[in-house]
């Protein structure tokens, strides 16, 4: 393939520029073969630790490890040109210090080939942020309802309710912002805090059971398309592969018990063993 033909992958520039321009469109992806499916039609796409729940079935992201994300983070980019590929940085593998998280970064983005890392926390996590990109990590953002912190906060509860508690969350995002962050991820988020801080900092804010006022929007691919059992309140499923995949399994089943399953298949499997 020649340079010229290459599609080129959307940068990290190209995402900060879109602050309060034409809406960020994210997902999350752990698979090559869907990261393919869904390339040509989102800005980014996010190697979330929220594997460890959707494809391993932990209670938790606190169970997934650094090399869980990188084999993952390696299958998206090789399923994918297009999309800008931020893979999450699993819980204990950043908060130590600046210097482990940019040992950690690292791996992940020589390793995966990805462009960016996610990390959770607010002002506690700026120096860090600071640290990775002043030394070439694009650093995305995540703060409101963090679930590496599940066991602090007690649940997965929507952050920002009362009044109260936006002081401390406005200054997160200010923080996360002026450390040099490209982008912030607000997570279970009271809308019209969500929508003030999106006002009220310099980088997109991309929302996820936030507000519709964010600068982006994140969803599971999984729960987005009807596969999650039990998807979060905020969930548009935007299709219903779940019920289809059991209808699936069950007319296979239903063919190879009354040992109706097609011929073509049968005959090429038997060409194949010999
Ligand atoms: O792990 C994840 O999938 C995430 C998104 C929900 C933002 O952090």
């Amino acid at each position: 393939m020649s340079v010229q033909s290459k599609i080129k992958r959307i940068t990290v520039p190209e995402i900060r520029a879109r602050k309060g321009a034409e809406p960020v469109v994210c997902l999350t992806s752990y698979h090559a073969h869907t990261a393919r499916m869904v390339d040509p039609y989102v800005d980014v796409l996010l190697v979330g630790d929220s594997l460890g729940m959707v494809m391993y079935g932990m209670e938790s992201t606190l169970g997934v490890t650094l090399d869980m994300m990188i084999a993952h983070g390696s299958a998206v980019v090789r399923g994918t040109d297009r999309a800008l590929v931020v893979v999450d940085m699993p819980f204990g593998s950043y908060e130590e210090s600046p210097e482990i998280a940019f040992r950690n970064a690292c791996r992940i983005i020589k390793e995966t080939g990805c462009t960016a890392v996610k990390l959770e926390g607010g002002a506690r996590m700026g120096e860090t942020i600071y640290y990775l990109q002043e030394r070439g990590i694009p650093v995305m953002g995540h703060i409101g309802l963090t679930p590496q912190n599940v066991q602090v906060m007690g649940g997965f509860k929507t952050q920002g309710r009362t009044q109260e508690e936006w002081a401390s969350l406005e200054e997160d995002a200010r923080i996360v912002s002026e450390a040099g962050a490209f982008a912030v991820v607000l997570e279970g988020m009271a809308e019209p805090l969500a929508a003030k801080i999106t006002d009220e900092i310099v980088i997109p804010t991309i929302g996820i059971g936030a507000s519709a006022r964010c600068d982006g929007q994140i969803l599971v691919l999984e729960d987005m398309l009807g596969l999650s059992p039990n998807p979060p309140k905020f969930v548009k499923e935007f299709a219903t592969l779940g019920a289809q995949i059991a209808g699936a399994a069950e007319a296979y089943a239903r063919e190879v018990r009354a040992r109706s399953f097609p011929a073509a298949a049968h005959t090429y499997s038997m060409k194949k063993v010999r």
